[in-house]
C-alpha cells in the first residue's frame, strides 16, 4: 500500500479493528504511545530502514556511535547538519495533530507520549508532554563541559564549538552504544498504562522497542499502526495497518 493513496479506508477489516482500537481507547485510564520514524514520513522525512532510508545512505558505524564521532567529527556533523538543514522544509502532518488531540482529550495525567524522533515536530504539532527517548535534532552538547543547548533551526558551523570552554560540541542524540539518560527511560517506563499505541516504529531497537513488552506486561492492549506488521504486531491486540496521517485522525474522529 502506498502513504498516500487514500486506499487504507477501503480495506474490509478497517472498520471492525477500527472500532476495536476505539474501544480499548475509550475504557483506558491511562494511554501511552510511542512512535517512531514512520510518524513523520508523511511530513516528508526519510524513516531510517528500508528503501530510500537513512541507514541505506549511511553507515550507523560512520555516522551514530562514539567511536564514528571521535574517529570523524567533521562526517558526523556533516550528517548531522543535514538533517537539521532539512527540518526548516517540513511540518507536522495530521497524525502528530491526531496525538495533540488525544492528549487535550485525555489530560496530561492520563497519556503519556514517548518518542523515537529527534525531529522535534510532536511539540511544532503542540504535544505538551513529549519523552524524547533518543534526544533532539535542536540540541547540542559540549563534550567538554557537558553544557547542552537548545539550538533550534540555526545554522551551525561545521564542527561547532562550545562557547563556554571551546570544546566541540555534539548532537544531543542517543548514538548507539550508549545508555539512554536515565530521567527519560523513567519518565518513558514508569506510566502504567491500560492502552498502549506504539506507531510508526520497525520495533527493533531496545531500549525503546522493550517499552511494547513492559506495556503488555501491566496487561495494557496493544494497538499498533504501521504500513507493514512489525516484530511488535504479535504482541498486539488490533493492528491498523495503513498509514498514520490517516488512521490516527480516523482513530481519534471515532473516540
Ligand atoms: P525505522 O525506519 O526502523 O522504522 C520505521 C517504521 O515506520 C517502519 O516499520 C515502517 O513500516 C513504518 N512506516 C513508514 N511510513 C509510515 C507511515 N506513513 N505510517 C505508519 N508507519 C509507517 O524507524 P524507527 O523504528 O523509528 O535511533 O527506528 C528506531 C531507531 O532506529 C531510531 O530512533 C534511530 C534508528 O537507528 C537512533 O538513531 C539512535
Amino acid at each position: 500500500m502506498n502513504a498516500n493513496d487514500g486506499s487504507w479506508s477501503n480495506h474490509p477489516k478497517t472498520d471492525d479493528t477500527l472500532r476495536q482500537a476505539v474501544e480499548m481507547l475509550r475504557q483506558a485510564e491511562r494511554v501511552a504511545v510511542l512512535t517512531g520514524a514512520g510518524i513523520s514520513a508523511e511530513s516528508g522525512l526519510p524513516t531510517f530502514r528500508g528503501a530510500g532510508g537513512l541507514w541505506e545512505g549511511h553507515r550507523v558505524e560512520d555516522v551514530a556511535t562514539p567511536m564514528a564521532f571521535h574517529r570523524d567529527p567533521s562526517l558526523v556533523w556533516r550528517f548531522y547538519n543535514a538533517r537539521r538543514a532539512g527540518l526548516r522544509k517540513v511540518q507536522p502532518n495530521a497524525g502528530h495533530h491526531a496525538l495533540v488531540k488525544l492528549e487535550e482529550r485525555l489530560g496530561g495525567l492520563r497519556f503519556t507520549l514517548i518518542t523515537q524522533n529527534v525531529d522535534g515536530l510532536h511539540r511544532a504539532a503542540g504535544s505538551k508532554q513529549v519523552v524524547e527517548l533518543h534526544g533532539s535534532l535542536a540540541r547540542v552538547r559540549c563534550t567538554g563541559c557537558w553544557a547542552i543547548a537548545d539550538r533550534g533551526q540555526e545554522e551551525l558551523p561545521e564542527l561547532p564549538r562550545c562557547g563556554q570552554c571551546g570544546e566541540l560540541l555534539r548532537p544531543d542524540i542517543v548514538w548507539f552504544h550508549e545508555a539512554l539518560p536515565g530521567d527519560v527511560w523513567n519518565q518513558a517506563a514508569a506510566r502504567a498504562c491500560q492502552c498502549f499505541l506504539v506507531i510508526g516504529t520497525s520495533g527493533i531497537v531496545y531500549p525503546a522497542a522493550g517499552l511494547v513488552e513492559l506495556a503488555r506486561g501491566v496487561e495494557a492492549r496493544v494497538i499498533e499502526v504501521n504500513l507493514e506488521r512489525t516484530p511488535a504486531s504479535d504482541l498486539a491486540d488490533v493492528s491498523l495497518l495503513g498509514p498514520s496521517g490517516h488512521v490516527l485522525p480516523r482513530l481519534l474522529e471515532q473516540l
